[in-house]
């Protein structure tokens, strides 16, 4: 009787073995009828243990110099976001990944993209992947001059934060406290409650559930599973990122040169530093215009949709590092036709669909060879004849065929008005007056010190997380 358990227990990673090899086979046969190019992955990329350890495995084969290319480049959990356009210019706009769980459909096109978007019920969410989404509410669709209330007393929060960062140079916990950020600006919107801001270090050690009012704040933190990176923060081992950051991060690695903390904008030249100063100089320039007085209590909500060049710094931070990587769709339980190039392809039923966000919003078939510099200014321009003001700036739509950071159609995201407006003050608010710079390390020159600071940001980390992080946010100190 033991013996025969100890077979059966035996044989169950054999089985295993076979079983997964005539699935991808399987598989293989079923993709093949596309005439579409194939990537093919020995392991579901939605397989829950290898979305448990797989990175980690991948990262340690990757720092041992060990495991095939393919495998290093592919199997890491998040990998589309961190390839972003580069897998598509090798297989084409469109391929099938095949795997023994299942096949997923990768598309860059653009006219692909507008067809799946469109075609809502031939091609469905995939619910399993973005379920969580819906957990925000859909009451914030809409943000009127009451809803901007609730902004007005967020912008005290982008004011702690700032006062923060100035008592604590170099700023190292830009990861946590604007997550802290974020909490206290969804609470104040969704629960009408304020919180002051405190730094994520402060905040873990002062803040013990106090209150209802932080409880909500707390439960909201882990709807947006935010607990997992609290925990995280508890042992002193941060590791996440969010958007101010990246913005932040961005304009560093924006080719910026040289750099120190330098107060008030008025001050703000220095001659070495013209790139840097160019870029916090052109949105300056906008926020004091439009937002003269020095009193925020005096900034009016009707005022923030004006500010283009801020905005363009959120669109532009979203376009290279965009926090979902890709709108899940999927054919269900039937096939789909499908116009790809000039061929019409019959898309199998089952078929998980990934629109890249990552590769469409990189490739420079859609952005130039500079597609993967940080250029915000592409997206606003002045017409032909017309004199230059801010007034006469046109701003590039934020919904395109090959630019949808906040989805498109039906789908679209309902916190698209109330994220502009709330990051826009935020930048407006932090920006009018002070600049950020990069600090270097072991001696290396402010450029280099740019350099490693945006390739670090490029590096997307996604395993244990609903949406792309950077993977290392703590070896990047900004004064
Ligand atoms: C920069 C900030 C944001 C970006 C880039 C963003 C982007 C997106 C995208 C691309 C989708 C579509 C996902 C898909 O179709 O698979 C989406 C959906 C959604 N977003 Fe956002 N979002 C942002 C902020 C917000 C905020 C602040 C809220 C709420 C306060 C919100 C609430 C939602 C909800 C509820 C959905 C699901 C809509 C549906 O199922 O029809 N988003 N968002």
């Amino acid at each position: 009787m033991i013996a025969a358990v100890l077979l059966t227990l035996l044989a169950l990673p054999g089985l295993l073995i076979v079983w997964s090899a005539l699935s991808l086979y399987v598989n293989k046969v079923k993709a093949r009828t596309t005439g579409l190019p194939l990537l093919v992955r020995r392991v579901t990329p939605t397989n829950p243990l290898w979305m448990m350890f797989g990175s980690t495995i991948v990262l340690k084969c990757r720092a041992l110099n060990i495991g095939t290319k393919h495998f290093r480049r592919f199997y890491v959990f998040g990998w589309e976001a961190n390839e972003r356009h580069v897998v598509h210019q090798e297989l084409g706009p469109t391929f099938m990944l095949v795997s023994p769980g299942g096949n997923w459909l990768c598309v860059s096109d653009s006219s692909v993209f507008a067809d799946v978007i469109h075609r809502r019920t031939d091609f469905r969410r995939n619910m399993e992947q973005f379920a969580v989404l819906n957990v925000y509410g859909k009451n914030l669709s809409t943000t009127d001059d009451e809803e901007w209330q609730k902004h007005r007393k967020s912008l005290f929060q982008a004011g702690g934060m700032l006062k923060y960062w100035l008592e604590r140079q170099p700023i190292n916990t830009i990861a946590d406290d604007t997550k802290v950020f974020t909490l206290n600006v969804l609470a104040t919107a969704l629960f009408s409650k304020s919180y002051p801001f405190q730094g994520a270090t402060e905040s873990n050690a002062q803040i013990k559930i106090q209150d209802d009012s932080y409880q909500y704040r707390d439960s909201l933190g882990k709807i947006l599973l935010i607990n997992e990176e609290r925990e995280c923060m508890e042992r002193g081992a941060q590791k996440n990122q969010h958007l101010v950051a990246a913005l932040v991060r961005a304009c560093a690695g924006a080719k910026l040169e040289n750099s120190y903390l330098v107060h008030g904008k008025k001050n703000m030249m220095l001659s070495e530093e013209e790139i840097i100063s160019n870029v916090f100089e052109w949105i300056a320039e906008e926020i004091c215009h439009y937002l003269p007085e020095d009193d925020t209590t005096q900034w009016a909500y009707k005022t923030f949709p004006k500010l283009k060049r801020c905005l363009v710094v959120v669109m532009e931070s979203l376009r290279i590092n965009h926090p979902l990587g890709q709108l899940a769709k999927q054919t269900g339980n039937f096939s789909q036709l499908l116009k790809i190039g000039s061929r019409n392809i019959t898309i199998p039923s089952g078929t998980a669909i990934h629109l890249s966000l990552a590769a469409i919003h990189t490739h420079p078939r859609y952005w130039g060879e500079d597609s993967l510099k940080w250029i915000p200014d592409r997206f606003i321009s002045t017409p032909d004849g017309a004199d230059k003001s801010f007034e006469n700036e046109v701003l590039a739509s934020d919904t395109q065929q090959h630019f949808l950071p906040w989805a498109a159609g039906q789908r679209v995201c309902p916190g698209k008005k109330f994220s502009q407006v709330e990051l826009v003050a935020t930048l407006a608010f932090i920006f009018r007056d002070y600049t950020v710079h990069p600090q270097p390390q072991n001696g290396e020159s402010i450029e280099q010190a740019c350099n490693r600071i945006f390739k670090t940001s490029l590096e997307i980390e996604h395993e244990g997380k609903i949406l792309h992080e950077m993977r290392r946010p703590k070896t990047i100190a900004l004064i």
